[in-house]
């Protein structure tokens, strides 16, 4: 049998390459040996931003489209969308009769986003209650494995508790899933912040070469590093934290800085050249995607009937479970 992967993310806007090295490149080799759930979590997008839902549908086309760019293939994977699953919300309701509310309350994004995000109300049960929807989202196919970036690592955890706990109270029946987090977890942005769209620092997938070159050019460098000759420091340069992800040989360039042989110029230019090659076929590939929205939902539709039938089956089971 082959595992079976869950993951999915809100529909927020365009994705970046925080998106593409922290999750998306897993979510692209785990298509070849496993079975793949990939949802837009709109629901999850409503835990925030609640007061105006008017942007959903066209982020979540916009959102498949970078998947699809970024290589999930509509031939491999069941893309779609949570809230056509109307089990999703379901299984919240049933998993939220048996969720320790101090579970919810200890849960740490939950406590840095309540501290961090203040331009939002956010004291309303919804976004208290996201780790259960997601725990929904996992339990619901029965996903072996969960493909995220670092900062849901604690929302996987989680899940496999509230299972645990159904499945004492109800008997063995769902499954426990493992995260998997990629090898670059954590993506810097231009500011050397995590790159994300609320701090304004990210580079987009597909983004076009002026706007490339205006980022690159306006990333900080090493500020002990004035003239080529001075020794650099690459550990603190959000330039070289680039070129560890793009660049084949980065321990050369390393030692080039330190040595005084390679100045931040040449450096920054070759950055501009290896981010423009990676871009480019990304940037066409979206294009196409981009303008034929009828193929996207078509995608979302076909997805949704593959998904509704797995999530049917566990649903079954778990009423069963509970004897109604
Ligand atoms: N919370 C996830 C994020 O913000 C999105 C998400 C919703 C998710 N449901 C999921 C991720 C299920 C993995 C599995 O990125």
């Amino acid at each position: 049998m082959h595992k079976r992967v869950l993951s999915g993310m809100r529909p927020t806007g365009r994705l970046h390459l925080g998106h593409y090295f922290g999750a998306l490149r897993s979510w692209v080799e785990l298509q070849n040996d496993c079975e793949c759930y990939y949802m837009s979590a709109d629901w999850h997008a409503l835990t925030t931003d609640y007061a105006d839902t008017s942007k959903v549908d066209e982020n979540t086309l916009e959102m498949v489209a970078d998947w699809i760019t970024a290589g999930i293939d509509p031939a491999k994977s069941i893309i779609f969308r949570q809230s056509k699953i109307l089990y999703h919300s379901e299984l919240f309701l049933i998993l939220s009769m048996i969720t320790p509310l101090g579970w919810l309350q200890r849960c740490p994004t939950y406590k840095e986003q309540i501290n961090e995000i203040k331009n939002k109300d956010l004291n309303n049960y919804g976004f208290l209650g996201y780790p259960v929807l997601q725990s929904a989202d996992i339990l619901l196919y029965k996903a072996d494995i969960v493909p995220v970036g670092e900062d849901q690592l604690s929302h996987v955890e989680f899940t496999r508790e509230i299972a645990r706990r159904f499945n004492n109270f109800y008997g063995n029946t769902l499954i426990e899933p493992k995260e998997m987090l990629t090898k670059t977890a954590r993506v810097l942005g231009l500011d050397g912040r995590k790159m994300s769209k609320s701090y304004g620092n990210s580079i987009l997938l597909g983004e076009n070469n002026d706007a490339l070159e205006n980022k690159v050019k306006n990333m900080f460098t090493d500020p002990l590093k004035i003239k080529k000759t001075d020794p650099g420091h690459p550990d603190g340069c959000i330039v070289f934290a680039f070129h560890e992800i793009f660049d084949k040989y980065p321990k050369k360039r390393k030692e080039e800085c330190k040595a005084g042989t390679l100045g931040c110029v040449e450096c920054k230019k070759q950055l501009l050249e290896m981010l423009v090659e990676f871009m480019r076929p990304l940037a066409e590939r979206r294009k196409d995607l981009i303008s034929d929205k009828a193929y996207l939902k078509k995608i979302l539709e076909a997805g949704c009937k593959k998904a509704v039938e797995t999530a049917n089956k566990t649903m079954e089971e778990i009423h069963k479970a509970l004897k109604f």
